[in-house]
């Protein structure tokens, strides 16, 4: 069956520690490989207003201002990474939509990325990831952090770097 994004077959969702389900790892998953690509509908921020109340967070942005997820309910599974946030992190995201092994992951592991690469809203958690280094209260204004960006470098979103190169 198609669905909107690609989940490396060497991954499963099921329930995790953290929340709800996750993504994990099935088998070795090497450093560099292509973990999962996020497909979807291009949509800008009025239509995520209309669709978030009833698919809830399905949706990555791409550029500012746009986004790409699913629309409807019978493509929310398939649209969706099942990839949750950790202060410590084994994926990271090359671009705007593919994420791929910041190192070598073993199976078992639940693969999750800092949404400090990938968020930029007004949104505030409270982390659940048991890290060791968790930062407790994540926002979407994390990815202003200066130690965040030079941990991260080469794994942040396209449109995150092109900000903090341009030092907005
Ligand atoms: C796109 S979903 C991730 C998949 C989600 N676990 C599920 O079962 O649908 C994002 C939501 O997962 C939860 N989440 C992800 N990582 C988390 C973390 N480290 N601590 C607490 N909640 C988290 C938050 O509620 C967030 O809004
Ligand atoms: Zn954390």
């Amino acid at each position: 069956m198609s669905s909107l994004s690609y989940r490396s077959p060497k991954t499963v969702v099921k329930d995790s520690a953290i929340h709800g389900r996750g993504l994990f790892a099935r088998e070795r998953i090497a450093k560099d490989e292509i973990v999962l690509i996020k497909g979807g509908y291009i949509f800008d921020a009025a239509t995520l207003r209309d669709v978030e109340p009833s698919l809830g967070p399905a949706q990555i942005t791409v550029a500012e201002g746009f986004f790409i997820g699913p629309l409807a309910e019978p493509e929310r599974e398939g649209g969706m990474i099942f990839s949750n946030h950790s202060c410590d992190p084994n994926i990271g995201v090359q671009g705007q939509i593919v994420f791929v092994a910041m190192r070598d992951i073993q199976p078992g592991e639940e693969l999750t990325h800092d949404w400090a690469t990938t968020d930029d809203d007004s949104d505030e958690m409270r982390c659940n990831c048991g890290a060791r280094t968790c930062r407790g209260i994540i926002t979407g204004q994390d990815w202003r952090r200066e130690e965040l960006q030079r941990k991260y470098r080469g794994y942040i979103a396209w449109y995150l770097q092109r900000k903090i190169d341009a030092g907005l």
